[in-house]
């Protein structure tokens, strides 16, 4: 049997995502599942993390299966051993590997030389299972995803790349808006068929959902001071969210940075729904792990 990986949105089917999105609603609404008994699943971690972590290693568990955490300096991923090395050992273990590394790369090269699926817990250039759980979020809260108009306001990220693919492909609009070097990657835009534009407000006005991340991501920490003040306005607060259409909500994928791209109590303001976002990570999580996993006998 072909495995699956999970580098991309991409890599789900438009019909793909729309189940995930079901039945992760369900999966949230108490169904249970043993899609993972007797199976093993590594969390390969270059990065730090808490959602996606947490969200899956309780959803592994919940799903029958075992995760197995290596963090950064366990493995030595590419230095103390190749990453084909690590691939194929871990293949021989595990049924699968969840990995959040600082290049896309890494992801690639482990999945090309892994006979079990990959999945990307975010890298430089995405992070779909937050995309997932994002779509489960917009789902609930405004009871539908086709036809909803996001606008992601800041840098065109990890975040907004795997946004705007789950976006077009549950037929949502997506308008993001950056400052001028950094947006989505063109071939991307087109792909996803984004509307980039450069003022904050020309994307909010009239949004149903307003979405935001750090403007520093993991990684990119020596470009801290330069960023801090190409961002400076490009911070979501209550002023901009009234630009939105009533009944609007704020998505960030957190961990928010306080004061920068958002303003102080934003996450406690009455449009956010942040927290139901983060708790939804899990639900998507599980969902997508049935579907990548499917048919995949523990043997
Ligand atoms: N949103 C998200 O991926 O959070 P962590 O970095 O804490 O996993
Ligand atoms: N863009 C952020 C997302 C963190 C979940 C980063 O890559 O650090």
């Amino acid at each position: 049997m072909t495995k699956r990986d999970l580098l991309s949105v991409a890599d789900l089917s438009p019909e793909e995502i729309r189940q995930v999105v079901g039945r992760a609603s369900l999966l949230k609404g108490g169904e249970k599942s043993a899609a993972l008994q007797g199976k093993s699943v590594a969390l390969l971690f270059e990065k730090p993390s808490l959602r996606t972590r947490v969200s899956f290693d309780v959803g592994i568990k919940e799903l029958g299966g075992h995760p197995v955490y290596l963090g950064k300096d366990e493995v030595g991923l590419g230095g103390r051993e190749a990453i084909s090395d690590v691939a194929q050992v871990l293949s021989r273990y595990v049924d699968a590997i969840v990995a959040r590394v600082y290049h896309h790369q890494t992801l690639e090269e482990l999945a090309e030389h892994a006979s079990i699926p990959v999945i990307n817990a975010l890298s430089d250039v995405e992070h779909p299972c937050q995309a997932l759980g994002d779509m489960l979020t917009v789902q609930e809260s405004l009871g539908k995803t086709y036809g909803v108009s996001i606008a992601f306001v800041g840098d065109g990220n990890n975040v907004a790349a795997s946004l705007a693919l789950a976006a077009a492909s549950l037929g949502a609009g997506c308008t993001v808006a950056s400052p001028q070097g950094y947006e989505l990657p063109a071939a991307l835009l087109e792909a996803a068929g984004v509307a980039q534009v450069t003022a904050p407000e020309e994307a909010v006005a009239g949004a149903d959902v307003v979405y935001t991340d750090v403007w520093v991501s993991m990684g990119q920490e020596d470009q801290t001071k330069e960023r801090l003040k190409i961002f400076a306005g490009y911070q979501v607060n209550p002023s901009l969210m009234e630009l939105a259409k009533p009944g609007a909500i704020f998505m960030h994928p957190l961990p928010a940075h306080h004061g920068e791209e958002v303003s102080s109590g934003m996450l406690e303001h009455p449009a956010s729904v942040v927290f139901d976002q983060a708790e939804n990570r899990l639900h998507a999580q599980k969902a997508a792990l049935e579907t990548i996993l499917e048919g995949r006998g523990s043997g």
